[in-house]
């Protein structure tokens, strides 16, 4: 009897309420058990009349230790039950949860995704290559002259530049994307290349060191300047609106032949004349014009068969003009009072 008393102590310290569904009702089950009037020391008293005298003082008082293990556990369990059913109270279910703040999409991201976007509705694959790019790419390939100065010091991140050596440098320009892809693949070439590009400029409002920009190369058989117009205007109308003009200026790049800067008409102002356009009603865009066929040829493709056009665009300035932000830096320097204005429109 003795040991069968022990035992029941021992089970009586394990119990525990913490991982019971119900606790109000084990709780209870637990004193019925023990002390109900069948329970376990209702039963043991019972036996204890027929215990022989010389053995009750010692089973008398494990009774009586048992009885107690009994009452202190259930009072342990009763003051668990009450504090869990306290703190049920505060915990209401139906209440709306925290609200969780999300991230949203770089301004920039936006933007060049539109683009990607337009450009890709009319057969344009995106293609991307290197941020550190050899002389080759960036500029022999692209048909600038040994002295032409973009390959200065003043404007490049050199990676490399030992005498006699393959100079190598952070991109400049994404143009590098149009000799690789040439480099690579037959005509029909139709590709846009969005992404980052350096240069060794002061920061300021107006100019950046790192900026991105998008270029688009088409080649094919008879690929002809109005081919470009017709792109350039499509492209304007689905970035700026319906309403939007366009107007070619003659330019120069090494890498095309004939080379156009596009404007499109003020989208503040409407053409009448502001001060985001300086009064003239146009706002300067990209540059582009016809593949220039020492490009081609450099590149592996036959200029007689073959023939382009390419454009470039600062991704920045993109989103300037569309959502008039007036100072580079803000684009960089991450400050949430800026970001957050454009959570909505991803
Ligand atoms: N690569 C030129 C720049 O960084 C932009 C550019 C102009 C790209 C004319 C072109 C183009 O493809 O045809 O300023």
């Amino acid at each position: 009897m003795l040991n069968q008393i022990e035992d029941f102590i021992r089970d009586i310290q394990l119990a525990s309420i913490e991982k019971s569904a119900d606790r109000a009702a084990f709780a209870e089950q637990f004193r019925i058990k023990y002390l109900g009037k069948k329970g376990v020391l209702a039963d043991l008293f019972d036996q204890f009349k027929t215990v022989p005298n010389d053995q009750k003082k010692e089973i008398g008082q494990a009774l009586n230790r048992l009885k107690n293990a009994a009452q202190s556990k259930i009072e342990e369990f009763k003051a668990t039950v009450e504090k869990s059913e306290q703190s049920d109270k505060r915990l209401d279910l139906t209440l709306p949860t925290d609200y969780e703040q999300l991230g949203s999409r770089h301004v920039l991201s936006v933007v060049m995704n539109e683009i990607i976007d337009i450009f890709s509705r009319i057969g344009f694959t995106v293609a991307e290559s290197v941020e550190i790019e050899d002389d080759w790419h960036l500029f022999s390939a692209l048909n600038f002259p040994p002295d032409h100065p973009a390959r200065d010091m003043q404007d490049t991140f050199f990676v490399e530049k030992e005498e006699g050596r393959q100079e190598v440098a952070l991109r400049t320009h994404t143009s590098s994307v149009q000799v690789r892809v040439m480099e690579n693949n037959k005509p029909p070439i139709r590709i846009i290349a969005p992404g980052r590009v350096f240069r060794n400029e002061a920061i300021s409002a107006r100019a950046h060191c790192i900026f991105h920009q998008v270029e688009a190369l088409y080649v094919d058989k008879k690929v002809t300047f109005s081919d470009l117009k017709q792109t350039l205007l499509y492209f304007a109308k689905e970035m700026f609106g319906e309403q939007t003009q366009i107007r070619l200026r003659p330019s120069y790049f090494p890498f095309t032949e004939p080379s156009a800067e596009m404007d499109i008409s003020c989208n503040i102002c409407g053409g009448k004349g502001c001060n985001i356009c300086k009064g003239t009603g146009w706002l300067e865009i990209l540059g582009c014009g016809m593949v220039d066929p020492n490009v081609l040829e450099s590149c592996g493709i036959d200029s007689k068969e073959y023939s382009g056009f390419a454009l470039g665009m600062g991704v920045e300035r993109m989103a300037m003009l569309k959502y008039q932000i007036r100072d580079l830096r803000l684009y960089f320097e991450n400050d949430l009072r800026f970001l957050r204005q454009f959570e909505d429109i991803v």
